[in-house]
């Protein structure tokens, strides 16, 4: 039968008494099997590696989540060489038929969606809402690329000339790597690989390390969903290990990517290589950082402004490529927003996420943590402290991941910390003399991903929506929290190649276009 139309998925309410309750139940559950062994997922076999990597809790690292086997050269190899081969069949598989397998494995999320979000709460330490809402989202583009996958399937006529038919269609590039992020360990893994998979690739799939975990839930629901073996692979890896490997085999058609700026601009500049064998030009979609900033203009609603800003900013720790880190303040404004946002910042709790009473928790490992605090002095040296605020010590005794909660004002455009990505809790505050100017601070970094702007002036909407150039920018509403189709996202400048993830242009990016013409 027809589908339904697209919409977007509903967490649950945790105001509702059974919706709350059920949730410590999937968090006890998971943790019943904590400490097992993940195998890589190989052509439809499990295997187990020599090299394994443990992945903790980062409210405690001496909680082990599990061990993951690690893929090296050669499961690499064999990976990619398995994907080739499946690769042949899969692409006449009809886009319909492989749409199928994308809703199935939605329905797999919607009958799991606690036990799935209680493991990124443990796993990385998301608050609950923020996991429902990535698994949320990686429901989202299961349907909605499988819908968009239906809507490019059937061959086009082209032009209507007698004596000829010419149709015009598409088919899936080959084997793509995709290569996930931790912060959004579903979500976006699921967005990646399966707009591969729906659009006719096989996938060599590379979760990041910290949430190898959360990226094995991608073996069980294509298993659950019955997708043909070899179609999708799992190879967790260690990037210094096998990450250019991946990325420079000569079999790969396509490189989906997200991460950070460096990692994404040496994966452009190296499939830019031709290697031995090698019989196409690579496709790499990048999507990058931000450094993205909300303003606030003089006639601002302040209860919705420090809400929205204080969430952008410090939501799952600032970790999101979407995050606010800087906030551009319009100067008679300036003094009652800031009063207000030091008073709501100081007025959340710290601590881990598994209690949901937390508004801010530890970052995700003690990497990230050591690279936090690195920036938190440079903040610190470049202004003044506006807010500083530390989890409660029985927390941190513990080892955990905790970085203080940082606003720092008197910051202009040449600081390092209104121009580096930090990737955690650190908001620079700086000042406008106006709303033009305003506007031009928002625009001077080399990113351009996410922005917002509260304002009640139709007039300054406007010019926002022209000159705040960056890929989603949201007026009246936080930088963060995009929803598939509504709010397609991705950026632009050095934040990505400007494919824009659950929106009607993504899947294009993983097939050949082809034309036939027949003389009739
Ligand atoms: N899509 C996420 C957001 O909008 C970021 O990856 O917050």
């Amino acid at each position: 039968g027809e589908l339904e139309p697209f919409n977007n998925f509903p967490p649950s309410d945790f105001t509702i008494k059974e919706e709350r309750d059920a949730f410590p139940e999937s968090m006890s559950k998971i943790r019943k099997d904590f400490g097992q062994r993940y195998p890589l997922y190989i052509g439809g076999q499990e295997i187990i590696t020599d090299d394994t990597l443990d992945s903790y809790n980062p409210a405690d690292p001496s909680e082990i989540i599990g061990t993951v086997c690690q893929a090296g050269v050669a499961e690499v190899d064999k990976a990619v060489a398995v994907a080739k081969d499946a690769y042949l069949d899969w692409r006449n598989v009809e886009p319909r038929e492989r749409a199928q397998y994308l809703l199935k494995a939605a329905q797999y999320c919607k009958d799991n969606i606690n036990d799935l979000s209680a493991m990124q709460v443990l796993e990385v330490g998301k608050q609950w809402d923020q996991a429902q809402g990535d698994v949320a989202e990686a429901i989202d583009f299961l349907e909605y690329y499988a819908r968009e996958m239906i809507r490019l399937g059937d061959p086009k006529r082209m032009g209507n000339s007698p004596g000829e038919y010419s149709q015009y269609f598409y088919q899936g590039k080959g084997v793509a790597a995709v290569i996930a992020p931790w912060n959004f360990p579903l979500a976006i893994s699921v967005g990646m690989v399966s707009a591969a998979i729906v659009s006719g690739c096989s996938v060599v799939y590379k979760p990041a390390g910290i949430s190898s975990a959360v990226g094995y839930g991608l073996v069980e629901m294509f298993k659950a969903a019955g997708l043909p073996d070899g179609v999708f692979n799992y190879t967790p890896g260690r990037g210094s290990v096998m990450g250019d490997h991946l990325v420079d085999h000569p079999d790969v058609s396509v490189i989906a990517f997200t991460g950070s700026m460096e990692v994404g601009l040496r994966i452009q500049e190296r499939a830019a290589k031709v290697h031995p064998g090698q019989q196409h030009c690579k496709k790499v979609i990048a999507e990058m950082g931000g450094k993205n900033g909300i303003i606030i203009d003089d006639d601002a609603d302040l209860d919705e402004a420090v809400l929205g800003v204080l969430y952008a900013a410090f939501g799952f720790q600032g970790q999101k490529c979407s995050a606010c880190s800087r906030v551009i303040v319009v100067d008679s404004i300036y003094d009652r927003f800031t009063h207000r946002l030091k008073e709501a910042a100081e007025s959340v709790k710290l601590g881990p996420a598994e209690d949901p009473s937390n508004y801010m928790g530890p970052v995700v490992d003690k990497a990230a943590c050591q690279n936090v605090l690195n920036y938190c002095k440079i903040a610190e040296e470049e202004g003044k402290v506006l807010v500083k605020r530390e989890a409660p010590l029985e927390y941190r005794e513990k080892s955990g991941c905790y970085t203080p909660m940082l606003i720092v004002e008197g910051i202009t455009r040449d600081h390092r910390i209104a121009q580096e990505e930090v990737f955690g809790p650190v908001l620079s505050v700086m000042r406008a003399k106006d709303f033009k100017e305003a506007i031009d601070i928002a625009n001077s970094t080399r990113f351009a991903l996410t922005g917002a702007v509260y304002s009640r002036s139709p007039k300054h909407l406007d010019l926002a929506t022209r000159e705040f150039r960056v890929g989603n920018l949201y007026l009246n509403k936080p930088s963060v929290g995009a929803l598939v189709e509504r709010h397609a996202f991705g950026g632009f400048k050095m934040s990505g190649v400007g494919s824009k993830a659950g929106g009607p242009d993504y899947l294009l990016q993983f097939m050949d276009p082809r034309l036939v013409c027949e003389n009739t």
